[in-house]
């Protein structure tokens, strides 16, 4: 790998796009899988628990740790997963990855396969990516003509569905069935262990695309070099998408540790000059986060603390002219129609709320609606295999209790702010013209059909 000076603080979208298999030998690509495979797979391990690499895939799990079960799961056949399905509203960070240099995530890829004892792996992405990364299939068909680094891998083009992305969802469209979260996470019931995960389960690694790009810079130039970029809990860069009441819309790679407000202000332009920031939000799976935590610090644990998370670094951004109402009902509905079905108390909790806010909006609820909700906010999660529904449950309570005035205004009839709102579930983006959203997406049903 090429080592970089401090100035230049970047580590995944560094120079020009990346788009033969000479070129990125020549910046020392596939040095650190030869690296690998001469080392001691537990020190491998041990590099990335020193150099702290957290997932980037929504939860900031330990890589080192998920690798170390993986590896000492005592199993016949274990797996490994790329997750590349980026289905996350307000997130476009692992397409623009992956345009811009394919050969790092599957050279990760590669070396997790190797280090957890995988007999393949799978490299997961959307169909409807195709068409935006055609360096992807040409990188890894070079891969597996010019060497032997890629011969296991093997890519899946799944769905569009929100739950493709969940790990589990994710494990059974590899087996080519339809995203449902099954009962247990992969490293318990992984891939082609039957129904039931089978008598020792084919222990499944997934992780994210973002994570397994740096597993190679990791262990080429070190941990300390890692830990220079970032904060002590969340060391390195991460690959943020800015969008919303923004004037500069942008995806940009920043080392952590830099404020949200910096973020919102320095690197996407801020809201207009006249307007406020009313409400940020992590992509649809977290608590809102207010104005008054714009100086929390954008690392796992500040978000937390924050009362929100990180996610994976996508941030919606709405400005005082916007109706926490109208946002919330948005919101939810997608969640609504994402939700599988398989768990009662997540599509009807989900659609009970979703109705009682087309009902506010409608000028058609009472107060009694509104605590309705929030009772139904707390059992929406009961028994459900995923986390989809703590998302639903979250994004309702916390701007119930954030934004009382936005739904006292509806429930007197006199609410006069924006209510021009669409999901930000993003198509496509350019550095020079910014975001396309997918506008079919308002047609899409609960049952997953389109009007
Ligand atoms: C509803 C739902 C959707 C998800 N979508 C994605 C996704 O599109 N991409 C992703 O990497 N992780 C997604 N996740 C998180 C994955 O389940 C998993 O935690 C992640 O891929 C682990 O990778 P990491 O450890 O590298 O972060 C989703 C989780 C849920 C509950
Ligand atoms: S919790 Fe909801 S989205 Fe998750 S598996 Fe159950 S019904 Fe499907």
């Amino acid at each position: 790998m090429s080592i970089q000076t401090q100035h230049e603080r970047t580590l995944l979208l560094t120079g020009e796009p990346v788009t033969s298999l000479a070129q990125y030998r020549a910046l020392g690509g596939l040095e650190a899988y030869e690296q690998a495979r001469r080392m001691d797979p537990e020190d491998v391990i041990e590099l990335l628990r020193v150099a702290g690499l957290r997932g980037r895939g929504g939860a900031g799990f330990p890589t080192a740790l998920k690798w170390k079960g993986l590896r000492d799961a005592e199993a016949a056949r274990k797996f490994v997963c790329c997750n590349g399905a980026e289905g996350e509203p307000g997130t476009f960070k692992d397409r623009f990855l992956l345009q811009h240099n394919p050969y790092q995530t599957l050279e990760g890829l590669a070396i997790a396969a190797h280090i957890i004892g995988a007999e393949a792996a799978f490299f997961c992405v959307k169909r409807i990516f195709e068409p935006m990364l055609p360096g992807l299939p040409r990188a890894l068909a070079e891969l597996q003509a010019e060497t032997d680094v890629a011969d296991n891998i093997e890519i899946v083009w799944g769905p569009d569905e929100y739950l493709f992305g969940e790990e589990k969802a994710l494990c059974s469209v590899v087996e080519g069935g339809l995203p449902l979260p099954r009962v247990l996470p992969p490293y318990m019931h992984g891939l082609f262990a039957g129904a039931y995960g089978g008598p020792d389960g084919n222990p499944t690694d997934v992780n994210n695309v973002e994570t397994l790009s740096h597993v190679p810079h990791i262990i080429a130039q070190g941990p300390g070099w890692f830990r220079s970029y970032g904060n002590a809990d969340t060391p390195g860069t991460m690959i943020f998408t800015v969008l919303g009441d923004v004037r500069r819309p942008v995806v940009r790679e920043l080392p952590l540790g830099l404020t949200l407000r910096s973020l919102i202000d320095d690197i996407a332009g801020g809201v207009a000059p006249d307007r406020g920031v009313k409400a940020v939000f992590p992509g649809l799976a977290n608590a809102v986060i207010t104005p008054d935590k714009l100086d929390s610090v954008l690392a796992f644990d500040s978000m937390r603390n924050a009362g929100s998370a990180l996610g994976s670094g996508g941030f919606i951004v709405y400005d005082d002219s916007v109706c926490m109402v109208k946002v919330a009902e948005r919101f939810v509905h997608f969640l609504y129609v994402e939700s599988c079905n398989q768990c009662p108390p997540c599509k009807l909790g989900s659609r009970k709320i979703t109705r009682w806010l087309e009902q506010l909006l409608a000028g058609d609820a009472t107060e009694h609606d509104v605590e309705e909700m929030k009772e139904v906010a707390t059992w929406v999660t009961n028994g459900g295999r995923c986390y989809l529904p703590t998302s639903t449950s979250l994004v309702t309570s916390s701007i119930l209790a954030s934004y009382p005035d936005d739904f006292q205004a509806h429930l007197d009839g006199r609410c006069q702010l924006r209510h021009d709102i669409v999901i930000p579930k993003i198509k496509d983006y350019d550095e020079r013209l910014g975001f396309t959203l997918d506008s079919d997406y308002d047609r899409k049903q609960p049952d997953w059909s389109y009007l």
